[in-house]
C-alpha cells in the first residue's frame, strides 16, 4: 500500500501542532517538514525549533525536507529536533557521499532529492546507498503548484533500475499530488507520496488522504 506523507506547508501554522496530531489520526503514513532558507528556493519557512516544538504530537516518522544551500551545515540540528529522515537535494554544491554515510552513520535515513529540471542519471551513482529518493514533480519553493507531468518517465526510470538491481530504496514524489495525480505516480513505481495543498485544503483529512491509495 501507497504510504502518504502531508506535506505541513499548507497546514494553518497557528495550529500546527493540532494539525500533526490530526493528520495522524487521519492515517498518514509519515509527516512531511518542509525546510527553505530563502537562498536555495525563493521562500522562507521554518527550523529545527519548530520542528522539536510540533514532535510529540505524533508517533510517525518525521522527515525534513532541507531545501537549503547548506544542509551539511544544519541536518544535524534536524536530526536532534526529532527527524527521521533527512532529505538532501542532488542540486547542493556538497560532497554527497560522504554527508549520506555520515547522516547515515548518525542513524538516520537519507532520501537524495532531485528537481524537475535536473538530469536524472545526476542521482545514479547514489541509488545503492540512499534509503529513499524523493523526484520533486514540480519546482520546489511553494505549496498548491500544478503538477509537472514530463517528470513522470523520471519515476519510471528510477523504479527500472530498482527492480534491474534488485535495490530497496524507496521511491517518493512531492508537489501537485491530488486524486488523479496521485494514480499515475502510483503505476509509474512511487511509494510514498508527499501532497499539502490537496490534504490540508479539505474538511476531512482522512476522507483526502484514502482518496489518494490507488492500488498498484
Ligand atoms: C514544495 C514542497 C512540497 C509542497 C507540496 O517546495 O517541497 O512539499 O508542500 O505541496 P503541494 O502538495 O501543495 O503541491
Ligand atoms: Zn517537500
Amino acid at each position: 500500500m501507497v504510504k502518504i506523507a502531508p506535506s505541513l506547508l499548507s497546514a494553518n501554522f497557528a495550529f500546527l501542532g493540532e494539525e500533526v496530531k490530526k493528520v495522524t489520526l487521519a492515517g498518514a503514513d509519515l509527516i512531511h517538514f518542509d525546510v527553505m532558507d530563502g537562498h536555495f528556493v525563493p521562500n522562507l519557512t521554518f527550523g529545527p525549533m519548530v520542528l522539536a516544538a510540533i514532535r510529540k504530537y505524533s508517533h510517525l516518522p518525521f522527515e525534513a525536507h532541507l531545501m537549503i544551500t547548506n544542509p551539511e551545515k544544519y541536518w544535524k540540528n534536524f536530526a536532534d529536533a526529532g527527524a527521521d529522515i533527512i532529505g538532501i537535494h542532488i542540486e547542493c554544491q556538497i560532497d554527497h557521499i560522504s554527508l549520506i554515510k555520515e547522516i547515515q552513520k548518525y542513524g538516520k535515513k537519507v532520501c537524495i532529492v532531485i528537481n524537475p529540471p535536473t538530469p536524472i542519471e545526476n542521482i545514479y551513482s547514489f541509488l545503492e546507498i540512499v534509503d529513499m529518493v524523493l523526484i520533486m514533480t514540480v519546482n520546489p519553493g511553494f505549496g498548491g503548484q500544478k503538477f509537472i507531468h514530463s517528470v513522470v518517465d523520471k519515476i519510471r526510470k528510477v523504479n527500472k533500475i530498482r527492480k534491474e538491481k534488485k535495490l530497496n530504496f524507496e521511491i517518493e514524489v512531492d508537489g501537485g499530488i491530488n486524486e488523479k495525480t496521485s494514480r499515475i505516480v502510483i503505476e509509474n513505481g512511487a511509494d510514498i507520496l508527499v501532497t499539502g495543498n490537496y490534504i490540508f485544503s479539505g474538511d476531512n483529512y482522512k476522507e483526502r488522504i484514502e482518496s489518494l491509495r490507488w492500488k498498484k
